[in-house]
């Protein structure tokens, strides 16, 4: 944390306006006494106004009372909670520390305490998903105060257990379209590929700067920054990040080609749409194809896509 700081008074001295969002997330941040925030946010003050939405995640099996005031106090009013299921047996298959009444108890726990901006993930597409499952999970989803859910396919990665198990994930169409249809039904509204909220309020600003391409800054192990045409990484590894938190591992200089890819790449996963100036002669017929099969939607110059199940193989229709 304080290896952190010092990275974030440098990051900082990259901008002069108030912070339109601020996330902190990981790892598992609720797993770091709520104090050791203190300076971060002494630091974060004068860069913080109304408007600014400040997230952090939390998971159910370290969350307290204690720790959501403080953070609450701190400004912070916005939280995410990782519960993935309310299966105990999923949440073992999960790998996961809290159980179905933890899950439950931190969300009301955290709505308790003031929050009224309350996020939880879940993954699904898992081995050990079915209709029952899936149904029970959604009706308890049905009756805690949340105004925002991501759901999450499971992605095998490199380097993590599940790697070595790779047929936990079992990929299910059907089951994906009923889950964000039951989510629609209880009022919640999908506006990117994984995420949903009651209204457009409730959205997350944070994650709609990522995919309007916005500046971001990044700060601590692990993290990525994005300023201008240069994405850069912190060193991932803790201990080096201790020993020096302001030498980059990399730096990508974006080209003009990475930034307009990436910018109709996640423009069509969510509800931010893409500028139609970004796309090229050839592409535009292509689009057209597109608009006579009913598949995006153009207004006031930007495209929308009408299916986010489809926006990756759109993208690279496109491309
Ligand atoms: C950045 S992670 C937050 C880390 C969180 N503390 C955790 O325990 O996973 C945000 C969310 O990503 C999702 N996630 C984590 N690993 C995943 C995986 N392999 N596949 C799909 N979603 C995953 C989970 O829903 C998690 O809550």
């Amino acid at each position: 944390m304080k290896a952190l700081n010092t990275q974030l008074q440098n990051e900082l001295t990259k901008t002069d306006q108030p912070l339109k969002s601020i996330f902190i997330g990981g790892g598992t941040p609720s797993s770091v006494e709520a104090n050791l925030y203190d300076e971060i946010f002494l630091r974060l003050i004068a860069f913080i106004d109304k408007d600014t939405e400040i997230t952090i995640e939390a998971n159910p099996n370290s969350t307290t009372k204690e720790w959501l005031t403080h953070l609450k106090k701190l400004g912070v009013n916005r939280i995410s909670f990782g519960v993935q299921s309310f299966n105990d047996e999923k949440l073992k298959f999960l790998g996961r520390n809290h159980d179905k009444n933890m899950a439950t108890n931190s969300v009301n726990l955290a709505y308790e305490v003031g929050f009224r901006d309350i996020n939880l993930d879940i993954i699904y597409d898992t081995a050990i998903d079915s209709k029952k499952l899936i149904k029970s999970d959604l009706e308890i989803i049905k009756t805690l105060p949340i105004n925002h859910i991501s759901a999450y396919s499971l992605t095998i990665e490199e380097g993590t257990k599940f790697f070595k198990k790779p047929n936990s994930k079992i990929e299910n169409i059907e089951m994906t379209k009923y889950i964000f249809e039951s989510l629609e039904s209880f009022g919640f509204i999908q506006y990117e590929i994984s995420n949903f909220s009651t209204d457009e309020n409730s959205r997350s600003k944070h994650n709609f700067g990522y995919w309007e391409k916005e500046d971001y800054l990044g700060v601590g192990a692990g993290a990525v920054g994005c300023v201008g045409n240069e994405r850069y990484y912190p060193q991932k590894d803790v201990e080096k990040y201790i020993q020096n938190p302001l030498i980059y591992e990399d730096v990508e200089i974006l080209d003009a080609d990475d930034i307009r890819f990436e910018r109709i790449f996640l423009g069509l996963r969510s509800k931010s749409g893409v500028p139609l100036v970004l796309f090229d002669e050839k592409q535009k017929e292509k689009i057209n194809i597109l608009l006579q099969e009913d598949k995006v939607t153009l207004k006031n110059d930007l495209l929308f896509n009408n299916d986010f199940l489809l926006s990756d193989e759109i993208a690279l229709f496109l491309e």
